[in-house]
């Protein structure tokens, strides 16, 4: 365990831990939309820049991606940080402006209005979604593509990913709701926010027992493919099975 400050509060911590961890852990806020405990941090949101000093010095640096050390002064308040989070946040209220979970975080830090150009986008390109599906799910169907504006969440030439099973972890995993997943009937559809992209669609496994659509067929073969299991293990439902 070694000590740091934030805030003027002595924390302990356990080495290896980010900045972010430490304060989460601690109940201290810091706004963040691209930190997800499962996948590996990345740091694109920038919405979690505090001031740390280290030998005198004093700078701006990402918090999930910076690592605790003994004797670390951390901030998270400082006028610089402060500036630094609002005009983050006016950019990214430029760039979705419609997206309810943006407009709310741009309320909480005090951010009403934007003197940037507006524009209609859908995806804040934190990575979260391809970051879980590398990562977690392990099938990489999505990645981010292009440089500067043309930036985009998508699969390769735009088309239906082979390598998708349908499970939807993109979609629970995006901060802003920017992915859309609905199961009406035996179709799972997922929606990218990539205009370039069709909508995504899979048949759902009913349960043999009740009669329920539950997961998507290919969801259900990559993991007894995976788990070396019958096929048939998945014929009955999670909640007809107890
Ligand atoms: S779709 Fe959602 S999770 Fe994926 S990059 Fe865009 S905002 Fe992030
Ligand atoms: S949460 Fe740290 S850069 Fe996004």
């Amino acid at each position: 365990m070694l000590t740091l400050t934030i805030d003027g509060r002595d924390v302990q911590a356990e080495e290896g831990k980010v900045i972010l961890e430490v304060a989460r852990d601690n109940g201290i806020y810091i706004p963040a939309l691209c930190y997800h405990e499962e996948v590996a941090p990345y740091g694109a949101c920038r919405l979690c820049m505090v001031e740390i000093t280290r030998r005198g010095r004093r700078r701006l640096v990402a918090s999930c991606l910076y690592p605790v050390e003994e004797g670390l002064v951390v901030e998270t308040n400082t006028e610089r940080v402060v500036n630094d989070r609002r005009t983050i946040m006016e950019l990214l209220l430029a760039r979705c402006p419609d997206l309810a979970a943006v407009q709310d975080l741009a309320s909480k830090l005090g951010v009403d209005k934007t003197p940037f150009r507006l524009e209609d986008k859908k995806c804040i390109l934190c990575g979260l979604c391809v970051r879980a599906c590398e990562e977690v799910v392990g099938v990489s169907a999505i990645s981010l593509v292009n440089r500067g504006t043309n930036r985009q969440v998508a699969s390769p030439f735009y088309e239906a990913p082979d390598a998708c099973i349908g499970c939807g972890s993109c979609a629970y995993i995006c901060p802003v709701d920017a992915i859309g997943l609905e199961d009406i009937g035996d179709t799972r559809t997922i929606t990218m926010p990539n205009p370039r992209m069709q909508k995504i669609e899979f048949k759902l496994k009913k349960c043999s027992k009740c009669g329920k659509y539950w997961a998507p067929e290919k969801q259900l073969d990559y993991i007894a493919k995976k788990a070396g299991l019958a096929p048939e293990e998945f014929d009955i439902c999670p909640d007809c099975r107890d």
